[in-house]
């Protein structure tokens, strides 16, 4: 009878066990998630969490590169790119981070289409309600243009009247140029999330202009020697003959600051084989880009920590 009893208590235990049992394991998956993203201070549990960013998805990116309270044209990156790469160009990219440098580029230098990708979808939606707000005060400015415009041809009109037609040519021409439908900023960029690594590179898609800007360090840690290669054979696939991949490589030694992230980003960084310095060479040597023009001597007032080099690729 004894026996018999015990073996009941234990077939009704069961459950419960199995229950606690779960209940552990999903605490520490939520842990090892949390860990991904935060780190508590060690040992002062009352000290605020520091953030980590294992993909360098920074927030509030360009407070930090440019200034806070700066604005984006003020980045000494913006005049190193040449007009000829965008003006009427399709144009990715990637790791857009909060679309800030993407958009500047489609409105400075009018794209014909800019996709920004970025693996981090919070910024993906910042990039968006950033679009959003700039389109919005673009059009009031286009408008609010328009109807100053249509005054001045209707005072003109009125003058017509009583002078020689043939005087009004200029008046007509700045008539036309704000009638002829230039296209809302929302028609030429887009974003995407995207993990450029591992995404399905569709074979009919080509770019004019590529650019990758302080995102080869992030690839490289996550994803490895074989991640910087996919990253460089997609961008050679996806452009055009004559098209151009412009790169700001992050030194070396930044890698260092970086490497603990994450557990992949460790390992990682044990066992890379191709330096930044390299990569000219795979790209040109291996890759098979055709030449490459370095551009960094136009860089100036860059903040400390950003003084990295700014490369152009020709397919
Ligand atoms: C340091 S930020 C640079 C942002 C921007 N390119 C610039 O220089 O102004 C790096 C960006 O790359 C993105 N990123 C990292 N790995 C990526 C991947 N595999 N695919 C797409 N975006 C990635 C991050 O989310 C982050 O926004």
């Amino acid at each position: 009878m004894a026996v018999e009893n015990e073996t009941k208590r234990k077939k009704l235990e069961k459950p419960q066990k199995q229950k606690e049992k779960r209940e552990i394991k999903k605490g520490e998956a939520k842990a090892e998630a949390k860990s991904s993203v935060q780190m508590e201070v060690k040992n002062n549990p009352n000290k605020k969490r520091k953030q980590v960013f294992p993909f360098g998805n920074y927030k509030n990116y360009y407070g930090y590169r440019i200034g806070p309270g700066h604005e984006v044209k003020e980045d000494p990156r913006i005049k190193v790119l040449k007009k000829e790469w965008f003006e009427g160009k399709d144009c990715l990219d990637i790791g857009c981070n909060s679309g800030v440098i993407t958009i500047h580029i489609a409105k400075e230098y009018n794209c014909h289409s800019i996709l920004g990708l970025d693996i981090d979808s919070g910024l993906i939606e910042d990039a968006f309600w950033y679009l959003r707000k700039i389109t919005k005060v673009e059009s009031a400015q286009k408008k609010q243009a328009r109807d100053s415009s249509v005054k001045v041809v209707q005072g003109v009109n009125s003058l017509e009247q009583c002078t020689d037609a043939s005087s009004n040519e200029g008046t007509n021409k700045s008539l036309n140029y704000h009638s002829s439908g230039e296209r809302d900023l929302s028609d030429i960029v887009s974003f995407r999330r995207e993990n450029f690594v591992q995404s399905h590179c569709p074979p009919d898609k080509h770019y004019d202009t590529i650019i990758c800007l302080s995102v080869t360090k992030w690839i490289h840690l996550n994803w490895g020697d074989d991640g910087l290669i996919t990253l460089f054979t997609k961008i050679w696939r996806l452009l055009h003959p004559g098209g151009v991949f412009v790169l700001e490589p992050q030194p070396w030694e930044s890698y260092e600051k970086n490497r603990r992230v994450s557990e992949t980003t460790a390992s990682n960084y044990r066992s890379i084989m191709f330096r930044p310095e390299s990569f000219q060479e795979i790209l040109l040597d291996k890759i098979g880009f055709r030449m490459v023009e370095d551009v960094t001597s136009g860089l100036s007032g860059t903040r400390t920590g950003f003084d990295r080099p700014i490369f152009a690729f020709y397919k």
